[in-house]
């Protein structure tokens, strides 16, 4: 009861009220002297009575135009605001108020939603009641940016609904800040983005999918190679995981990884199957197919990454090219190779040693291992050959890994 008393009395007093209240004051105050004047003053009664009264009229009616103007201007502000709330609460996007402290001062229908719950249960909660555990640094980092730029475009978060569902988001926000710079709250727009996300890793499974079976198709020409590609794809997306490369990285490695043989189809199967050491000719031939595959894959738009990482695939990591395993195309050396190469190299050595080849048995996995650390820092990325050799000695993969 004291609370509504309280925010009865903050109630601003409308024009339309103040306008009876002045209007009623002017009107005694007009009266008020006309009685005196006529009672006291003793002056000629009907010539001042009709003037007085056309003056009464006319004060009244300017007061009267006075307030119409003022009602007026309140009521286009009204209708301001109006349009206002109605943008807000009829938006497709969610969109949320909140404090410094990050607690929800208001939101919007389509934002209450988008989580599934009721407009009002959300009011005075925390917005990072919402977010996952993981995407928690994410969101801190954002506000420390913000504290910057005052604006923070397209940021994704997953956010977890009523339903303990988790959905992906993506969100702009902004710092609001009072007449002295000083900030005092944050608007964010947010949209819902699960379903285009889902979508697109279902085309980028899809288009994965049919890189490999194109892969599978190069290596049934060379059965010793049989889901080589595909393993080198798993081996290396864990190994640019654990090295914590962005999401855009690993996809491109990804995509490299499956790729990255597949410019043998222009070599000959009696040189792939050849049981015996290749001639310096046959040698180029073998050279040349990371380039094979890097110029075709240049008609396809945004690959130009994946088409680098795939060219210098067999590059040695000191850049030697006179050496006994020589490094290939020789363009590049140490950091210029690009991460993603320098990872499918240590990987393909790994898988490709630890097959049977046409020319050899397949070598122990001690044996593979040795080489890997023999070559480490010279042939090979010392750092990338550590975090193999980490993810091989994890339990799991010790069970599966060629002895
Ligand atoms: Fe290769």
């Amino acid at each position: 009861m004291e609370r509504k008393k309280q925010v009865r009395q903050r109630k601003p007093i409308s024009l339309v009220e103040l306008k009876w209240v002045v209007f009623g004051l002017a009107a005694w105050a007009i009266f008020g002297l006309q009685l005196y004047y006529f009672y006291f003053r003793s002056l000629p009664f009907m010539d001042t009575l009709v003037s007085q009264i056309i003056r009464i009229i006319i004060i009244f009616s300017m007061i009267e135009v006075f307030f119409r103007i003022l009602t007026r201007k309140e009521h286009q502000l009204k209708q301001s605001e109006e349009r206002y709330r109605n943008l807000v609460e009829n938006a497709a996007s969610g969109i949320v108020m909140l404090d410094l402290n990050g607690l929800i001062l208001e939101a919007n229908e389509a934002f209450a939603s988008i989580l599934g719950y009721n407009r009002k249960e959300l009011l005075g909660r925390s917005f990072n009641s919402f977010v996952s555990k993981e995407d928690l640094p994410k969101v801190k980092k954002g506000l420390k940016a913000l504290q910057e730029r005052t604006f923070l475009k397209n940021q994704e978060l997953k956010l977890r609904t009523s339903q303990n569902k988790e959905i992906v988001v993506e969100r702009d926000l902004s710092l609001l800040t009072d007449t002295e710079g000083k900030p005092y709250a944050f608007t964010s727009i947010i949209r819902d983005i699960t379903l285009r996300k889902e979508l697109k890793k279902q085309l980028e499974e899809d288009f994965i999918a049919t890189v490999e079976t194109l892969a599978d198709l190069e290596e049934l020409r060379d059965p010793c190679s049989a889901g080589h590609s595909e393993r080198v794809r798993k081996l290396a997306e864990a190994v640019a995981r654990k090295m914590n490369l962005d999401d855009n990285q690993v996809k491109d490695i990804r995509m490299a990884a499956a790729l990255h043989d597949i410019g043998k189809i222009k070599i000959s199967e009696s040189i792939l199957s050849k049981p015996t050491s290749l001639t310096s000719q046959e040698m180029q031939l073998i050279k040349e197919h990371p380039s094979a595959i890097a110029e075709a894959l240049n008609h396809i738009p945004r690959s130009a990454q994946v088409s680098r990482i795939i060219k210098y695939h067999h590059e040695r990591y000191d850049g030697r090219i006179n050496a006994d395993f020589p490094g290939y195309p020789g363009e590049l050396r140490g950091e210029e190779i690009p991460v993603g190469s320098r990872i499918i190299k240590v990987v393909d050595v790994f898988d490709t040693m630890t097959s049977i080849r046409p020319y050899r048995p397949a070598r122990s996995r001690r044996e593979t291992i040795e080489e890997l650390k023999n070559g480490a820092g010279t042939r090979y990325d010392e750092k990338i050959v550590r975090v193999l050799l980490e993810i091989l000695d994890a339990p799991e993969r010790r069970d599966n890994s060629p002895k």
